[in-house]
């Protein structure tokens, strides 16, 4: 499949990664976004195009002459989901009446098969679902954990400044970080695969870690020793609940009790959400992963510059 790529949310973390490496890839891109900023890349910035996920004639518009769209959604967590789940809806007709051919979206979060009565969670199923119905291929990509995190304002500083790192995971849990510039390649890995259509897909990075390993080989590749610490959830909840205050749109009560509950499962549930036996999902899409050590090297530990949230 040749043509151009539209990625939605390119503004965003997430979407920005995609758009780097789909240029590096040597994909023509279509940055979509609310604002309808600029991304930068190794090759340049590209110019991004403002467009409203409440606007499908606009998205139809866009959408027209793009082979594959990359949907990259705004946060259930921290906002009211009935709007994101028929922004989807609105994503999946205009694809399809724009003739697009490949739906290549991204969950930003596990999604298991069934729900599990996490609001986030539960909305991020019925999202999947209205893109799977659209009638355009589609292929769900479902990240656990981002590297990327570790940069946010809410786990960076104590990184920097204390030589902790802090994260709301029991000991044991075990976690296959993934980083942005992973799931866009693995993303990419699954352009043009229609046989990947209705499918969807858990994907992590190289490596499955516990917490002590994690901060190891982050102390390896940053060439600093770190010591880690299992952060009690409620106190990452109030921190979050800072950190996205004036953000959010959900009330803060409800907020922090979905947090909450959603990462006692995660720690707990004996379905493991965050390990993924990525052996045989490269096998299915070939992409090269980033080691835990070469994504700290890649972000160096230079003073308190977190990427955002
Ligand atoms: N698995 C993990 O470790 C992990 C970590 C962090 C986040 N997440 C999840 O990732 C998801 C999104 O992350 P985020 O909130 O941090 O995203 P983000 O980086 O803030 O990006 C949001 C993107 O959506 C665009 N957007 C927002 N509202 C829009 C609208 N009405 N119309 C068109 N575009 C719109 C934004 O455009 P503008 O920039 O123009 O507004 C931006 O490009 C959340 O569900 C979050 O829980 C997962």
């Amino acid at each position: 499949m040749t043509g151009k790529i539209a990625v939605i949310g390119a503004t965003g973390v997430q979407g920005a990664a995609q758009v780097r490496e789909l240029v590096s890839a040597g994909h023509d891109v279509l940055a979509l976004s609310r604002s309808g900023g600029a991304v930068a890349t190794p090759l340049g910035p590209v110019a991004g195009t403002a467009v409203d996920l409440g606007d499908e004639a606009g998205l139809f518009r866009n959408f027209q002459g793009c082979t594959a769209i990359f949907v990259n959604l705004p946060s259930t967590s921290f906002q009211e989901a009935s709007g994101l789940i028929e922004a989807a809806s609105r994503i999946g007709r205009a694809a399809n009446s724009a003739g697009v051919e490949q739906i290549v979206s991204n969950t930003s979060m596990p999604v298991p098969a069934e729900k599990r009565g996490f609001a986030a969670q539960d909305a991020r199923h019925d999202m999947r679902a209205r893109l799977f119905e659209s009638g355009v291929d589609t292929v769900s990509i479902e990240p656990v954990v981002y590297l990327d995190n570790l940069r946010q304002r809410w786990a960076w500083p104590s990184i920097v400044e204390r030589g902790v790192v802090s994260y709301p995971h029991a000991p044991d849990l075990e976690v296959s970080w993934i980083c942005h510039e992973d799931l866009a390649r693995l993303m990419i890995a699954a352009i043009g695969r229609s046989d990947l259509s209705g499918k969807s897909i858990p994907v992590g990075g190289p490596e499955t870690v516990r917490l002590p390993d994690l901060t190891a080989r982050l102390s390896q590749g940053w060439g600093r020793k770190l010591d880690w610490r299992s952060q009690p959830i409620p106190e990452f909840c109030e921190g979050m609940r800072r950190a996205f205050s004036g953000i959010a749109t959900l009330e803060a009560e409800r907020l922090m009790t979905e947090l909450r509950r959603i990462y006692e499962w995660y720690n707990q549930s004996p379905e493991k959400p965050f390990r993924v036996d990525m052996e045989p999902v490269l096998k299915l899409l070939p992409a090269k992963l980033t080691s835990i050590e070469e994504w700290a090297r890649r972000n160096p530990l230079l003073g308190n510059h977190p990427i955002g949230g």
